[in-house]
């Protein structure tokens, strides 16, 4: 619901409200937070009135009590009184940069706006989805912000994007333009940031916010396995189960900047959107450039509740196509099993082995193409290597068919080998900067998805190798960061535009492949997770979550993972031991209980396991098959974090809550171990739950007396189903 009233906009979901207002011709924030029903008048919500030594008045206002630089602004720019981070900033024909937006209108709508080619949550049909459209202007460049606020009530989600529009005679340069500001009355904030490196990726880390501003960001060219585009902001007592918390999100895929800026006053700023550095986009009269789309969301029953909200509207609303809403399958990938050393037989000996205990697809990882036996040589070269496979990749998917299992492939679509002859036929394909030697990450260079001739030869790739139906499912990698970003066409004027307009590129051929083969199931990669984030979900289902498959490293990736996404978007693979990424060595009951939860696969050949393991695997993934419904369409609860503790404890709830599972992964044995309780979640107190034993508990127990961990023995897991019964 949104309503307009004294110059006061309402933007209220079920249990949240969003309150924007006009102030002398100046968009302020006035709330964000826990849903008000009665909507507080401009003046007691306005900051206090002082007059500020060196805070300059606002051109605005003749009155020396206010100045920009005070109050919460809803869309800063830079140049003129708010001394504060920008969202917005340009350099005009006289070289000059300020730009200082008034209001000029809005518009009300229902249903969700449009971002021309770039990702976004949509509403369908029935949802309770409402659009705000505010327009400010600046009088003297002629630039016109329209900020989009997209009302998800049921969801409880407010997304938002800004449109910049050349209304003048003159072309200019947008320098920043995000695609979310908040300015909170309060300071006592903690944040939350989900940071890592290759096989350790999104390992939560919170800090206070102190004055000044504090940031994560990517110039990688994708958003990175080091810093996601996402963050909360936290009620310092705050925890996983009480207070407020506030999460921010954006979808996309390429260089982001998102943090927070707290002032001497007690207000702080968050922000998120396109990296500025590096970004300067050229806007000629008439055009118009969309900024990607934030998501953000309000908790006032601490991070569990935020995570919730996101793995809900992320489930239902930003991912798309066919495999949505139904099961995906198991797979079994042969990467690990083989890496570059395979041949059809042995492919065709894991994938029978595989399927006689219940997986249902074979996917062939790299290696299967030009002459490619090593990490350099043939990106481009998308023909079958036929001395590993006389019968092409056909002769092998018609193979794997026949066994009953469905087919599926890696490629790298966005890059290119030097050695490779796509590279000798189009030498200029690849990003570079005249005169400068381009600098090789794992041998290859990435193609400038920029130019149209690229992005249709990626899509002529991918229309023959899936026109004919054999191949049902693809892992798009993309195993490099983005180095001297130039293109080789649309001279000085384009190249700031180049990080940009690669990924714009890259979400025009992934819409195009998604939209031309529906039934072929999508899974996003890069390099393990450097690519895990809201611009590839939307398109792609699934991503694979990280290279390292090691069961105990990947409960916390997992979960500093679902602190924003839900399990149903992370592939899960369990592999050999000792793990080829940390030389651990876990049960297989182990390593099959936390890949359950996420999108289950297997990356091992099963002909060298023995009999109680292959028998554990064939439970695992009937059990699997059984319960997927529940991890991936139910609700998370984090009963216990494994930060900080010796154990992880999850129950997933399903959507009709009549099943309720809890996973418990105890990390370490301890000696004369103690005992520790975890009270269950989100139960019904006055029904009674069964397990698979028989034994019947009620909900008011399990909710106050809980279950019993116990610390006997390292790497011990449990999977307790509970059914409703009554
Ligand atoms: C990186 C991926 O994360 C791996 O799973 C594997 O596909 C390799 N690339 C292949 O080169």
């Amino acid at each position: 619901m949104i309503s307009f009233e004294n110059n006061v906009f309402h933007l209220a979901t079920d249990d949240t409200s969003y309150i924007i207002g006009i102030f002398s011709d100046r968009l302020l924030n006035f709330y964000y937070g826990k849903r008000m029903n009665k909507v507080p008048d401009i003046e007691s919500v306005l900051p206090v009135d002082h007059s500020r030594t060196f805070s300059c008045n606002d051109i605005n206002i003749d009155d020396r009590r206010y100045s920009t630089d005070n109050l919460t602004m809803e869309y800063p720019t830079f140049g003129s009184a708010d001394l504060r981070s920008p969202a917005f900033s340009a350099t005009y024909k006289d070289g000059s940069a300020v730009t200082s937006f008034k209001y000029s209108g809005y518009e009300i709508f229902d249903g969700k706006y449009d971002i021309p080619g770039l990702p976004a949550v949509y509403a369908e049909s029935g949802d309770r989805v409402s659009t705000l459209k505010i327009i400010l202007k600046d009088d003297v460049s002629k630039v016109t912000a329209e900020l989009y606020y997209g009302v998800f009530e049921d969801y409880n989600a407010i997304t938002r994007s800004v449109r910049i529009k050349n209304d003048g005679k003159d072309a200019f340069d947008i320098d920043k333009a995000l695609s979310l500001s908040i300015d909170f009355r309060r300071a006592d904030f903690d944040m939350i940031t989900l940071n890592g490196a290759w096989a350790r990726e999104r390992l939560p880390e919170r800090l206070p916010v102190r004055i000044g501003t504090q940031h994560i960001e990517s110039m990688r060219g994708i958003t990175s396995h080091h810093e996601n585009p996402f963050f909360a902001l936290l009620q310092r007592n705050a925890d996983e189960f009480c207070g407020e918390v506030y999460g921010f999100n954006l979808i996309y895929s390429g260089n982001f900047l998102a943090g927070v800026q707290r002032d001497s006053y007690n207000i702080t700023r968050a922000y998120i959107g396109i990296n500025p550095q590096s970004f300067k986009w050229r806007l000629e009269p008439g055009e118009c450039f969309n900024t990607p789309e934030a998501v953000t969301v309000y908790s006032d029953c601490g991070i569990g509740k935020m995570s919730r909200t996101f793995h809900k509207l992320y489930r239902q609303r930003l991912c798309s196509g066919k495999y949505r809403d139904i099961r995906r399958p198991v797979l079994i990938n042969n990467w690990e099993a083989t890496y570059f050393d395979f041949n059809e037989e042995k492919i065709l000996n894991i994938a029978k082995t595989a399927k006689n205990v219940g997986v249902e697809l074979m996917v062939l990882d790299d290696g299967w193409f030009g002459t490619r036996n090593g990490e350099s040589g043939s990106l481009g070269d998308w023909v079958p290597f036929t001395d590993k496979l006389p019968n092409g990749v056909k002769g092998l998917a018609q193979k794997i068919k026949a066994l009953g299992m469905n087919f599926g492939l890696w490629i790298e679509p966005e890059m290119v080998s030097p050695d490779s002859d796509l590279n000798r036929a189009h030498p200029d394909w690849c990003l570079h900067i005249d005169g400068r030697k381009p600098t090789l990450g794992r041998n290859q260079l990435v193609l400038d998805l920029t130019r149209k001739e690229v992005t249709d030869y990626i899509k002529s790739v991918f229309d023959r190798l899936l026109s004919d139906g054999d191949i049902s499912y693809i892992k798009w990698d993309m195993n490099r960061s983005m180095t001297e970003v130039g293109s080789a066409i649309g001279g000085a004027i384009a190249q700031g535009k180049v990080y940009h307009a690669y990924v714009l590129g890259l979400y025009d051929v992934m819409e195009y492949v998604t939209k031309t083969y529906p039934d072929v199931l999508f899974e996003g990669c890069s390099g393990g997770g450097a690519r895990f984030d809201g611009g590839i979900l939307h398109y792609f289902p699934q991503i694979w979550t990280s290279d390292d498959t090691d069961a105990l490293e990947r409960i916390y990736i997992q979960y500093g993972t679902s602190i924003c996404y839900p399990y149903s978007a992370m592939g899960a693979h369990v592999s050999a031991v000792p793990n080829h990424q940390v030389y651990r060595t876990t049960p297989m009951k182990m390593r099959g209980d936390v890949s359950i939860c996420g999108q289950l696969g297997y990356e091992l050949d099963l002909n060298k396991l023995n009999v109680e393991d292959m028998e554990c695997v064939r439970r695992q993934i009937t059990d699997y098959k059984a319960l997927s419904d529940v991890f991936h369409n139910g609700e998370l609860y984090r009963l216990m974090v494994p930060i900080g503790n010796n154990a992880a404890v999850n129950e997933f709830i399903s959507d009709d809550k009549n099943t309720v599972i809890v996973c418990t992964y105890i990390l370490k044995g301890v000696p004369n171990s103690p005992y520790d309780f975890v009270k269950l979640q989100g139960l019904d107190n006055d029904a009674e739950y069964m397990d698979e034993s028989g034994k019947i508990l009620s909900g008011e127990y399990l909710m106050n007396f809980g279950i019993t961990l116990k610390y006997n023995a390292d790497y011990k897991s449990d999977i307790t189903v509970l059914k409703k019964v009554k």
